[in-house]
């Protein structure tokens, strides 16, 4: 497999595509002890801030402006992180709809006692809704993935949306449904 450009598929004549490198994003922090959980290892949800602080950048800035997260989903937490742990959060637009981004995110720790490379210790994937001044839903420049990589991301967050879309769905369906049938929960 090549990391060559695949064919653009998401230019719209209103407003022009954006490719994926114009707004990926990399967060670095050091973990202290004011970032530990009882067990001294980093507390997930400073890992959780850092994902969702990194994706927002990327959303503002492939957005051109407001982007406020509609959802997280699928964080994994791989590795725990330590006190002193170089943590990198690497985040980039995975799939743009009409007012919505998925962003898709990878957080890597470089150990500070270890001459190892970065080890993956999480991922994420956010819903990224951008909004005007009235906190109203504004459309977003199509994503113009470059590389094949970027591809197979963009295909695999429209599977996610595909879900997404369908478990709320079926989930409306059910609660009006036992509504329907007299239920008050
Ligand atoms: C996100 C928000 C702007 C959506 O507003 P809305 O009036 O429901 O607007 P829509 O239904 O048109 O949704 C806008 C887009 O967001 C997507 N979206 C909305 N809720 C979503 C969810 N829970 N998961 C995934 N996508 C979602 C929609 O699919 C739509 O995308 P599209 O235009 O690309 O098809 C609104 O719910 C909001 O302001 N939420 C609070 C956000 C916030 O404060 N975040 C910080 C959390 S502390």
């Amino acid at each position: 497999m090549t990391d060559q450009a695949p064919a653009a598929q998401t230019e719209t004549p209103d407003i022009p595509g954006k490719p994926t490198s114009a707004s990926r994003t990399t967060l670095s922090h050091i973990m202290t002890h004011n970032d530990t959980n009882l067990l001294g290892t980093v507390h997930g949800g400073v890992i959780m801030k850092l994902v969702d602080d990194a994706a927002g950048a990327v959303a503002g800035r492939h957005s051109g402006g407001p982007a406020v997260t509609a959802s997280m989903d699928e964080m994994a937490f791989l590795e725990p992180v330590r006190v002193g742990d170089l943590v990198h959060v690497k985040a980039q637009v995975n799939w743009t709809g009409r007012t919505s981004m998925e962003v898709g995110v990878r957080v890597l720790a470089e150990r500070w006692n270890e001459s190892a490379p970065a080890t993956q210790v999480g991922s994420a994937y956010l819903v990224f809704a951008a909004v005007d001044a009235d906190g109203k839903p504004r459309r977003v420049p199509p994503v113009i993935p470059e590389t094949e990589r970027d591809e197979r991301r963009y295909q695999e967050a429209q599977i996610r949306r595909t879900h997404r879309l369908a478990r709320r769905r079926a989930i409306m369906e059910l609660r009006e449904k036992r509504a329907a049938e007299g239920f008050e929960d």
